[in-house]
Parts: structure tokens; C-alpha cells; sequence
């Protein structure tokens, strides 16, 4: 047999067998005995080189014209088998039933979710919820809360502030260390009777440990109308406690000092792990205070034009991070921060 006859045999014994496959895995099998390495085809298009120049001609362009035909058969045939086992109901078939990979879902992180509820009960008593600038002056952290320059009520803050000189070579330009200044830019802007709420991040310069990190959160509150005392303070801070913490959880105010505010007070909550029996988490004294507030001193009023013998009002201030730690009994609060969503996913 010649090797145009041996080839045109070949070509018949492939595309019968080709035909005869039904089960993809075969199609391998039939690749490598008639188009691999070793097949009969390959073995005469190695062997081109020693045939004559006119027999190279016939049987080259012969052999090559069945290496494509073969190619473009298998692929064919791949491609309605493939067609097959999509479509097919029995054992091959893709198992279109299996369930998909579920995207992971996010969710507000703890201190955004705390932040949310008091603003929602704050709100719920006729307080809006605003937000400040967290780069800001010197002015409103501190001189127009009745802190000047010289006082000594400055180095309970431990400022962050930005390398930014005026022309008069002062640096007035911080990291708000308390929310507090919103009282005043708010009272710039809106006339009494006003009642807000500020939740915002403030900065401290503080060595890190379990209890202080350079950046935590706040929230401040501020009304003034005419005829506001000291009872519409307590009445506010205590509902807020009472919504906040349950209704059996008792709230005391005790003096305290802000330049700010005239008089001022600190709010304590009954211990949340005691219950005012006394432990480690409250020192024994079976009290959590939980915030600062007072009477808006009448010098703050006056700094942005509120006449201070009309309007009276209060404020008062509460670091957030405390909140759900003292509720959860979170004893770092690095963790806030850390990025493990193992303790955020708790939430
Ligand atoms: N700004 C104070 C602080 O960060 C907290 C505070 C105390 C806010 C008394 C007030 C207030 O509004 O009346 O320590």
C-alpha cells in the first residue's frame, strides 16, 4: 500500500471511530492514537524529510490536510458532546442543583450601631442629630468654651495639633480633643430654641494602653430656649438612661467641673456588673460615671451673641467606646479598632 493509500485508510478508520464516541473521556484516547506522538500520522510527517522532492510534495500536502481535518473533527465532536453533558439528565451531567457561594455580607461596625440608638432616642425628644469638622480651630475647642490661652483647664487635654502657622506665627489648628466646640458653631448659626445632638470622632494625644487610644468617639448634646434648668437636664439624662440601660438601672449627678458650664455635673450609672454592690469593674464604689454636663456657662451665650439673662441652657458630653464596653463587658478597647472581625462580627 502506498502512503497516500495508507493515509486515505487511516482518515476513514478515524472519522468512523470519531463518530462512533458518545462519552467524552474517550476523545483522549482517540487523540493520542491518531493524532499523538506516536500515531501512524506523525510518523510519516517525521519522515517527509527523507522522501524524494516530488513525493514530499503529494504526501506532505496530504498529510497535513488530514492533520487539520482530524483537528477540526475533534473539535466538533468536543463541542456536541459538551453540549450533551449540559443538557443530558443522567450521570454526566453538571449538577446544576449545588448551591452558590454566598458573598460575604457586612454590617455597621458596634460603636456606628451605639451611635445610632442614642441618636435614635435623643431624637425621639426633639433633638437633631449634626456633625462637625474633626480638624479644627483653637478658637472653638477651646477659647470660645471659656478655656483662654493661659488656663490651666487647657492641659487636661492632651492636644494633637496640626503643623499649620498663621501669619502671626501661632499654630491654632487641632485635632478636636471633645465635641464640645459643635455647641458653639452651632450657636453661631441657629437662634434659640435649639436642642442637638453631636456624635463625632475626637483625638488625644495618649499613650495607648486597654483604656486610651489617640482617637475615640463622642457624643455632645446642647438645648437652649428660654426658662431651661438644671431639671430639664437631669429629666433628659436620666430618660436617656432609663431608655438606654433599662429601666431598673438607677442614675445619680454628682458636682463637677467643666469651664464650660456653671454649675456642671457628672452623671454615674448604678454598676452594670455589681449592681451597686461593688467590684473591680467600678472600683468598689458601685457607680460607672458615664458622662459631664452642666448649665452652658453664661460667658459661652454671651461669646456668640445669646443674651445670657433670656436663654439659659445645658449640655452635656459622653464618650461612646465606654457604653458597650461597660454593657458587654469589653475590657480592651483596642478591640474597637483592631480590625478583627472575629470581635466585630460579635456585634
Ligand atoms: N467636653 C468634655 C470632655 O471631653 C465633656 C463635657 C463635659 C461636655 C460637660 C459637655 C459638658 O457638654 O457640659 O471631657
Amino acid at each position: 500500500m502506498s502512503i497516500l493509500e495508507q493515509l486515505e485508510e487511516l482518515k476513514t478508520q478515524a472519522v468512523t471511530e470519531l463518530d462512533a464516541i458518545d462519552d467524552p473521556k474517550q476523545l483522549d484516547l482517540w487523540r493520542v492514537q491518531y493524532m499523538g506522538k506516536k500515531s501512524r500520522l506523525n510518523e510519516v510527517l517525521r519522515g517527509l524529510a527523507a522522501l524524494s522532492i516530488e513525493e514530499k510534495k503529494t504526501v506532505g500536502a496530504t498529510a497535513n490536510q488530514l492533520k487539520l481535518e482530524l483537528e477540526s473533527a475533534l473539535k466538533e465532536k468536543e463541542l456536541s458532546l459538551g453540549e450533551k453533558v449540559i443538557s443530558a439528565k443522567g450521570e454526566d451531567a453538571i449538577d446544576i442543583s449545588l448551591p452558590g457561594r454566598k458573598p460575604p455580607l457586612g454590617q455597621l461596625h458596634p460603636i456606628s450601631q451605639v451611635i445610632d440608638e442614642m441618636c435614635k432616642i435623643f431624637v425621639s425628644m426633639g433633638f437633631q442629630a449634626v456633625e462637625g469638622p474633626e480638624v479644627e480651630w483653637d478658637y472653638y475647642n477651646f477659647d470660645m468654651l471659656n478655656i483662654p490661652k493661659e488656663h490651666p483647664a487647657r492641659d487636661n487635654m492632651q492636644t494633637l495639633w496640626v503643623d499649620y502657622e498663621n501669619e502671626k506665627g501661632e499654630r491654632p489648628m487641632l485635632l478636636r480633643t471633645h465635641t464640645s466646640p459643635m455647641q458653639v458653631r452651632v450657636m453661631e448659626k441657629i437662634k434659640p430654641p435649639l436642642r442637638i445632638v453631636v456624635p463625632g470622632k475626637v483625638y488625644r494625644y495618649e499613650a495607648i494602653d486597654a483604656t486610651h487610644i489617640p482617637m475615640f468617639t463622642q457624643i455632645e448634646g446642647l438645648a437652649v430656649d428660654k426658662g431651661i434648668t438644671l431639671a430639664d437636664l437631669k429629666g433628659t439624662l436620666y430618660e436617656f438612661a432609663r431608655r438606654y440601660f433599662g429601666s431598673d438601672r438607677k442614675a445619680r449627678f454628682r458636682c463637677d467641673f467643666f469651664p464650660f458650664v456653671e454649675p456642671g455635673v457628672e452623671m454615674s450609672i448604678e454598676c452594670i456588673v455589681c449592681k451597686g454592690a461593688g467590684c473591680r469593674l467600678c472600683s468598689n464604689s458601685g457607680w460607672l460615671e458615664i458622662l459631664g454636663a452642666g448649665m452652658v456657662h453664661p460667658r459661652v451665650l454671651e461669646g456668640v451673641g445669646i443674651d445670657s439673662t433670656v436663654y439659659s441652657g445645658f449640655a452635656f458630653g459622653m464618650g461612646i467606646e465606654r457604653i458597650p464596653m461597660l454593657r458587654y463587658g469589653i475590657d480592651d478597647i483596642r478591640l474597637f479598632y483592631g480590625g478583627d472581625l472575629r470581635f466585630l462580627r460579635q456585634f
